[in-house]
């Protein structure tokens, strides 16, 4: 039995998920070899330690009751600075302008040697190059299938399952926001106004939906795939972005008439990374609905390869971070 000593920073939805799957797979886990030790969950307020393993069942209760995971005064840094352990969860708010705390969470945990995990975008949409640089020379392990469209294995399905395969492009929706709301539009035959106010109303749209709306989620997604595909040296700046806040009921209707629908899809190949509404053959493998997300992808062995899944959600993400964690150990 391997025994690997983790911390989880950040212990919100994605987080809690983490915690959540772990206590549910502990016995699976150890099937295959595997003993996920938690020895620190962090939040914003403070931080649970114990050596010997953090009950997570009583961090998930005292979250949820007392709002933070435990008394100790150290920060989600300090504890991936201080603590001794082999991997990082890092499931901190994403922030695309500057990193966030995730970004010198992330270069502190290879600095000290450690593998990371991570669901959050922004330091990898910001600085892929120099964390996979850093990652590389201290001998760690970087994995991050849950920044790009939640439960929906794309990087690993690409790097993988379709290793050898040269990959000509990816296209798709990585926005399960955008889409619902086209969705809905189409189907109530109603304002991009009013659509994005029920998806306010059902959770599925944040307060401010701006990175959502705009296409600026999307970008970032796009981002990650080109540069830890493609290999390229992009950020979101260098993405040709436009969002849904202008797509009318009527423009929908006319689509619809001819036999489309309209998507905001991302696009990223050699040299070229985008994201606007499309119109998409009814029946297309791209035209999915609701907040799902979807991936195709053109290969020159495979041929064209499309995934669909759920894109964004608590155990869904958790999903994709438990993925990376025992690709890494097992
Ligand atoms: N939710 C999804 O479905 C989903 C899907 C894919 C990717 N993601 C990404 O995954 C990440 C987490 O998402 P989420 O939905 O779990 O966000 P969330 O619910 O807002 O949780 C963020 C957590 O980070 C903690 N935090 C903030 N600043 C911190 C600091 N300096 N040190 C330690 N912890 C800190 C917060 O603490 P408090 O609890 O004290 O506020 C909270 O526990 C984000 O980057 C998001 O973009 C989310």
């Amino acid at each position: 039995m391997k025994t690997i000593r983790a911390s989880i920073i950040g212990f919100g939805a994605v987080g809690q998920g983490v915690a959540e799957v772990l206590l549910q797979k502990d016995e699976n886990l150890k099937n295959i070899g595997l003993d996920i030790k938690v020895v620190a969950v962090a939040d914003s307020k403070g931080a649970a330690i114990d050596p010997n393993g953090v009950d997570l069942s009583k961090v998930l209760i005292k979250k949820r009751t007392e709002g933070t995971v435990g008394s100790e005064k150290l920060t989600g840094l300090e504890v991936i600075t201080n603590i001794d352990h082999e991997l990082v969860i890092e499931t901190t708010p994403t922030d695309i302008d500057t990193g966030g705390v995730g970004l010198p969470n992330m270069l502190a945990a290879f600095e000290h040697g450690r593998d990371v995990v991570t669901s959050n975008k922004g330091p990898l949409a910001l600085k892929y190059r120099e964390l996979a640089e850093i990652a590389k020379e201290n001998g760690s392990n970087f994995k991050f299938e849950a920044t790009v469209g939640g439960a929906m294995p794309i990087i690993n399905l690409i790097r993988d399952v379709l290793a050898g395969n040269d990959i000509i492009s990816i296209e798709g929706i990585l926005n399960g926001t955008c889409n619902y709301i086209l969705t809905r539009m189409m189907e109530e035959q109603a304002s991009y106004e009013q659509m994005l106010a029920e998806s306010q109303e059902l959770g599925i749209a944040e307060t401010d939906p701006t990175y959502d709306v705009e296409g600026i989620d999307a970008a970032c997604k796009l981002v990650i795939l080109a540069n830890s595909i493609f290999d390229m040296d992009a950020t979101y700046k260098n993405v040709d972005v436009t969002g849904i806040t202008k797509i009318t009921p009527e423009s929908l209707m006319l689509a619809q008439d001819d036999g489309f629908v309209v998507k905001l899809i991302g696009e990223v190949k050699k040299d070229l990374i985008r994201v606007g509404p499309r119109l998409v053959p009814v029946g297309h493998p791209l035209a999915v609905g609701g907040t799902l997300n979807v991936a195709s992808v053109q290969t020159d062995l495979a041929g064209t390869v499309t995934i669909t899944g759920r894109g964004a959600g608590s155990i869904e993400t958790a999903s994709a971070i438990i993925s990376d964690v025992i690709s890494i150990y097992r």
